[in-house]
Formats: C-alpha cells, structure tokens, sequence
C-alpha cells in the first residue's frame, strides 16, 4: 500500500488517478476546491484523505500539507487552460492567471513535499515519485496558446531540470504529456481533437508508467510521435501547416 498524493483530483484525470488508486487499495490524499466533490470520493473510498485548498494560495498549500505525514508518490496534476484570444490585445491577466495556476503553483507545492518525499524522512525504503502532468501542447507553439503553452513549457523545464538534482536524493521524476483527454477541460474546446482518450484510460497508462518507474510518459503515441516528429522540422513548415490548418 502506498501513500499517493494528486492535485486536481475532483475532476478529469485527477478525479480518474485518484479513483484508481483508492480501488486498488492504496491511500489517496485527494487535492482540489470543490469540497462536494471531494466528498463525493471520501463516501466512495474511505482510504481517501479529501484535503481542500487553492494551489495558488500558498497559505493554503501550507496549511493543507501540514496534515500530511507519510507519502510515497506526488502527482501534480492541477491545471487550467484559457486561450488568448485577440494577440494585439493580449490579455495580461489571463496569462498570469494560467501561469500561476499550471506552473507557479507547483514551487508551494514542491517547497511543502520535497522535504516529506525525501527517503530520510520516510519509512518506506523504495525511492519516492514526483510526477509532473504537462501537455503534448508544449511539444510545438500552437495559435491562441501562449500562456497554457508557455506554462507547460515550464513544467517540462522544472520537471527535468528538478529530476537531474533529485537522482541523488533518490526522488524518481516523471513527466508525463498527454495529448487529447476527454475531461471538463477539453469539453470547452470547439476544435477538432484527433485520438481523443477517456480519462479513465489516461490514468491507466499513468498508474502503469509509475509502477514501471519510467522517466517519460506520452500518450495517445498516434498523436504524440507526429508532434515530436513536426518538432524536429524547421519553424516554417509547422508555422504554414498551423496557419492553414489550425486557426
Ligand atoms: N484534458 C486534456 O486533454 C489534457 C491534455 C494534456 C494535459 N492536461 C493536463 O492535465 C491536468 C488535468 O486536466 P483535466 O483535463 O483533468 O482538467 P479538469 O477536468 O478541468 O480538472 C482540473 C483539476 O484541477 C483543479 N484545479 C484547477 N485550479 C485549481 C486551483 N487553483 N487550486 C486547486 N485545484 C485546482 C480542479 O479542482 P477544483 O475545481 O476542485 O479546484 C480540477 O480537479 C491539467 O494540468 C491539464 O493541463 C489535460
């Protein structure tokens, strides 16, 4: 049985992680705001531990971490996306908002867990997980996406700068981008999303990729592996294939 903390567990691919979790029997300290549905999952699974707070209140961070004492896997999942609409008038508010929300964040959190994930202060002598959900969208600057993309873009760069520090605290990293899930968030998009996967089925490849320990996650491939692949093409020809099929 391990101890398995997930932010943005009251929905989507949280909600799905935290689910999974419980049924298999392992302790889940469930993250998010909407206390209904937090208490939702405690009348599901009493080995769910619902701890309500704001992950860009660092007062709250503070406070809500406090009340954990062992944990073996962090997975800081919580995120929003906002799209920017008009680029001359680009709205400086809502990329604060998306910045704080996806990557700002993760500092309270890290600042209130490393130290509790650290083997030293642990009973459980297996190496201690810390995994971050970024996005496929930080693979390639896709339109209307600068601040969810810029934030993503900085989960990867902390998620695999922070893993080359942590190896020799033996704190496993894992990044994981997902390209399309069904969830609350994507049910906003009015665009077509290719190999859309349930949320279910993401936090299986998830739970399957911690267990194995692997480094790096991504899924659907199909979606994933032609990102990559754009990627590695000059700036123009993804810049002429986004202006005539994405905006
Ligand atoms: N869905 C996709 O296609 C997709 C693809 C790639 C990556 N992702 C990433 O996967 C993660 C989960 O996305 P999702 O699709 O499952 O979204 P979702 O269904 O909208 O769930 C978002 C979760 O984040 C929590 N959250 C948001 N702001 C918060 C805040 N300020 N404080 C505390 N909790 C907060 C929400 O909890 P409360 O409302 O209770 O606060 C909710 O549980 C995000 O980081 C997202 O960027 C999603």
């Amino acid at each position: 049985m391990k101890h398995v903390l997930i932010t943005g567990a009251t929905s989507g691919i949280g909600q799905s992680l935290a689910l999974s979790y419980a049924s298999a029997g392992h302790h889940v300290y469930a993250c998010g705001r909407n206390e209904e549905k937090l208490t939702a999952l405690v009348r599901q699974y009493e080995n769910i531990t619902p701890l309500s707070f704001d992950i860009t209140d660092k007062t709250q961070v503070k406070a809500a971490c406090a009340n954990i004492n062992e944990i073996d896997i962090v997975i800081l999942n919580a995120g929003d996306c906002l799209y920017m609409d008009d680029p001359l008038h680009f709205d400086s508010e809502r990329f604060e908002f998306i910045i704080n929300t996806n990557l700002v964040s993760m500092g309270a959190m890290l600042e209130q867990l490393l130290p509790k994930l650290a083997p030293t202060n642990r009973q459980n002598t297996e190496n201690p997980q810390l995994v971050f959900i970024s996005s496929s969208a930080s693979l390639l600057p896709f339109p209307k996406a600068q601040a969810y993309g810029a934030s993503k873009a900085g989960v990867d760069y902390l998620a695999n700068s922070l893993a080359l520090d942590l190896a020799k605290h033996r704190i496993d990293v894992c990044l994981v981008h997902p390209g399309f899930i069904k969830t609350p968030l994507t049910d906003k998009n009015t665009f077509d999303m290719p190999f859309l996967m349930s949320s279910e089925e993401a936090a299986d490849r998830i739970i399957e990729g911690i267990t194995k320990r692997k480094r790096y996650l991504q899924f659907p491939k199909r979606l994933t592996v032609f990102l990559h692949l754009l990627s590695s093409l000059p700036a123009r020809c993804w810049q002429s294939f986004a202006s005539k099929r994405l905006s």
